[in-house]
């Protein structure tokens, strides 16, 4: 037996302590795991993620490419095929629990209580058929409704994210729609229902830079309106301090940073969040400016170095005795609502922010 299943034997399934518990949240992930055995070993792509969110609120999920930012998505929709994806921890959505639900009752809630908006509309989006019938069709799944009822619904729902012309628009093919339109489209139909947990993961990303703050904007406004809790996935820093409340920053299928967006800012607690802004594009800088990316690249999620998983690109693994290398910092809130996972002194963080990252800005 190998040392992970021995751990999940002795973890047991969710625990039946913290389910008794019953959460005040509206979200809460209580240590997600998502852990897909391959023939190359265990992909741990999700590795204990706990968060809260609430209605009206949004959460940004930030983090290099492959970090576990749409496995974590597609496991709050219970996407996963529970056949090749070990799936353990808890998600309460307003009172339930999912991961122990049966898929029946999940599939019950997406589209009803959550929905998503992908990065490429074309993936959930069927090119044989009409938008206006895939809006018509999603909708009419969870209301009982006659089909012009839905029509007309989906002709609302695409006025409503600034669709020209919705009522001939609603019969054209995917196909036909700009990528900016497709991508409009998608939201109509994602909130088609109403959905009170939306999850949008990297919604801009494709689009060009007019394209991706009007939809910003639409996600926004819709947001205002029905109150929703957003769950934001995107690796770019921008798209977080345009949206979020709170940021959750995610390195190596693990939660680094969690905090507001004020403090993810202003005073962010971890080296790879510092690593993050550094290399955000800025508005405000020349194009000629060489953005200032994190040397290295991210860890397979295979084999996730030992210690802290960020170490081998961490400019102050050096600085703690040799435990970057050797044990793995557990996040610890360090002041009320914000947490890290670092070895470093608190102390010594605030001072090199202050001291070599801020000033670099
Ligand atoms: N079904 C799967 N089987 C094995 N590995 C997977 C599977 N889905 C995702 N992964 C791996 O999980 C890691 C995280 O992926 P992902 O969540 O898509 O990253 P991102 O943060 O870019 O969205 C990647 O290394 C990816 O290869
Ligand atoms: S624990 Fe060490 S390697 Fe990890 S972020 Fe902190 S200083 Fe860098
Ligand atoms: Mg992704």
């Amino acid at each position: 037996m190998g040392d992970e299943q021995r751990a999940e034997l002795l973890d047991g399934p969710a625990g039946e302590d913290a389910a008794a518990r019953p959460p005040s949240a509206f979200l809460e992930v209580r240590d997600l795991k998502i852990h897909f055995p391959t023939d190359d070993g265990l992909v741990k792509s999700v590795d204990g993620l706990s968060f809260t969110l609430e209605r009206g609120r949004t959460l940004g999920i930030v983090g290099e490419s492959g970090s576990g930012k749409s496995v974590t998505s597609l496991g709050i929709l219970g996407l996963h095929n529970r056949r090749n994806a070990r799936v353990s921890g808890e998600i309460w959505l307003d009172g339930k629990e999912l991961v122990g639900a049966s898929p029946d009752d999940v599939r019950r809630l997406r589209g009803r209580e959550m929905a998503m908006i992908f990065q490429d509309p074309l993936s959930a989006m069927h090119p044989f058929y009409t938008v206006g019938h895939q809006i018509i069709e999603a909708y009419r799944v969870h209301n009982d409704v006659s089909k012009k009822v839905a029509r007309k619904h989906a002709i609302d729902m695409l006025g409503r994210v600034g669709i020209p012309k919705p009522d001939r628009r609603v019969d054209d093919y995917p196909h036909q729609f700009s990528g900016g339109m497709r991508q409009r489209a998608m939201i109509a139909m994602a909130l088609s229902c109403d959905p009170e947990l939306l999850i949008a993961d990297e919604p801009t990303t494709a689009l060009d830079v007019t394209v991706q703050a009007q939809i910003l904007d639409l996600i926004r406004d819709l947001q205002q309106e029905f109150n929703s809790a957003i769950i934001m996935i995107t690796h770019d820093l921008g798209v977080v301090a345009e949206l979020s409340d709170d940021v959750l920053v995610m390195y190596a299928g693990r939660c680094v940073e969690y905090t507001s967006v004020d403090d993810a800012f202003h005073r962010p607690l971890h080296p790879y969040t510092w690593g993050l802004l550094g290399s955000m594009p800025r508005l405000d800088r020349a194009r000629s400016e060489r953005l200032n990316p994190i040397k290295g690249s991210p860890p397979s999620l295979i084999n996730v170095p030992q210690g802290c998983a960020f170490n081998p690109r961490c400019a102050y693994a050096a600085l703690n005795e040799g435990r970057s290398e050797s044990e793995r910092p557990e996040l610890v809130e360090l002041e009320p609502g914000h947490s890290a996972a670092c070895h470093l002194p608190l102390e010594k963080r605030r001072e090199i922010w202050d001291a070599e990252i801020r000033p670099t800005l």
